[in-house]
């Protein structure tokens, strides 16, 4: 079977892949590099010993498409191309929409013209906005607070009508929590160039003293201990939840939408404490004001993803602080 992994470069992109082809899938990327590096490629050849095609290009060009579905015999596709920068897609909201849109809009055409309907789509807890109660399940309102939300919700409209239209698509919508961690290896995982605007990558950098103190954005939440709650999921886990997601549409027509969390939440610092603890290394931080925008607590119900995929996140914090770490400090030492 050949899956066609959009943005496989990038950060869950590239671990998913390791997956599949350790899981014996052939596989083929299409990334513009424009949040990813080249080196990536040789990295998941090297973990798993193993070749496959990758093509750089944007998914908004119809043409690469079209000569990457003509070249190759795509059974399915697994979609994470995207931007995902949340305070960028504020201030920028035309280019999230114009990119996370056009791409997903090219994509389904080409994908229909060859016949190949079996698509998992990256989406994400966004699109519960604020949630009125936790554990969050997948039949929860939905509404989100800024353009890179919106994008998630309207390509998932833009899938159930794509279903309505034709009941032969086999669609999965994986919406994420908050993936975090590393391969093993230490040779895939995120490190940001920037500045970085999510929790953990910001912790590693201050652990490596690239960055001096990490901003807690706030301590009155109505959580446990004031700072936010989030799911953190091992980003090897959701990878492997993206294998039991192709099985499902590969073997059945349909669409639904399925959390993609441990179903625990941690705070802020519980995070720094567990990281500081198993890595034995200091983090600063000092407590400034609220992030606007953000929630107090989110986490989800998994039971469905269990029930239907038979997918359930094994590794623990510990895990995705060791391995975040662990990552991060092979990089710097090979620059
Ligand atoms: P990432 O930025 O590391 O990977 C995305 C990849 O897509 C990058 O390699 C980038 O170069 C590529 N790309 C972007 N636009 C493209 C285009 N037009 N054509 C070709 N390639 C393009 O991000 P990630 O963390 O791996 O996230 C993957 C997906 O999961 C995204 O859709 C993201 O919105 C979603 N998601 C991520 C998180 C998270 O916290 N990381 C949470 C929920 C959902
Ligand atoms: N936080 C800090 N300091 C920082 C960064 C974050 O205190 O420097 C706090 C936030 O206030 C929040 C928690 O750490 O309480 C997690 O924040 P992240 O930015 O790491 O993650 P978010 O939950 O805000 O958002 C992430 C992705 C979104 C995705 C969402 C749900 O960035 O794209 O998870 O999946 F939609």
């Amino acid at each position: 079977m050949k899956i066609l992994v959009t943005g496989g470069t990038g950060y869950i992109g590239s671990h998913t892949c390791v997956e599949l082809l350790d899981a014996g899938y052939e596989v083929v990327i299409i990334d513009n590099l424009s949040n990813s590096k080249i080196d990536v490629v040789d990295k998941i050849k090297k973990i798993t010993n193993k070749d496959f095609k990758f093509y750089k290009g944007d998914l908004c060009d119809y043409n690469i498409l079209d000569k990457i579905f003509s070249e190759n015999k795509i059974d399915a596709v697994i979609h994470f191309a995207g931007f995902k920068a949340v305070g960028e897609s504020v201030s920028m909201p035309l280019k999230y929409y114009r990119n996370n849109l056009d791409s997903t809009l090219t994509l389904l055409e080409v994908m229909n013209k060859y016949n190949c309907k079996k698509i998992a789509f990256s989406s994400s807890a966004t699109v519960y906005g604020k949630p009125e109660s936790l554990p969050i399940k997948e039949d929860f309102p939905l509404s989100t607070t800024n353009p890179y939300g919106t994008t998630k919700l309207i390509i998932e409209g833009i899938l159930r009508d794509l279903y309505k239209s034709d009941n032969e698509w086999s669609i999965a919508i994986l919406r994420y929590f908050n993936p975090i961690g590393a391969h093993k290896s230490g040779l895939i995982g995120e490190n940001p160039n920037d500045i970085p605007n999510n929790l953990m990558p910001y912790i590693v950098k201050v652990a490596t003293k690239e960055l001096d103190c990490l901003n807690v954005f706030g301590d009155d939440y109505d959580t446990k201990d004031g700072t936010g709650v989030r799911d953190y999921i091992h980003v090897v886990d959701l990878a492997k939840g993206h294998i039991k997601a192709i099985e499902k549409i590969l073997n059945e027509t349909g669409i639904d939408a399925y959390n993609l969390g441990t179903g625990n939440g941690y705070s802020v610092l519980e995070l720094v404490n567990t990281f500081k603890k198993v890595n034995g290394v200091d983090v600063k931080y000092k407590i400034v004001d609220r992030r606007p925008g953000d929630i107090d607590a989110c986490y989800a119900d998994n039971s469905y993803a269990k029930e239907k995929l038979n997918w359930e996140a094994k590794l623990g914090i510990e895990d995705m602080c060791k391995d975040s770490y662990n990552f991060v400090k092979n990089s710097n030492e090979k620059k």
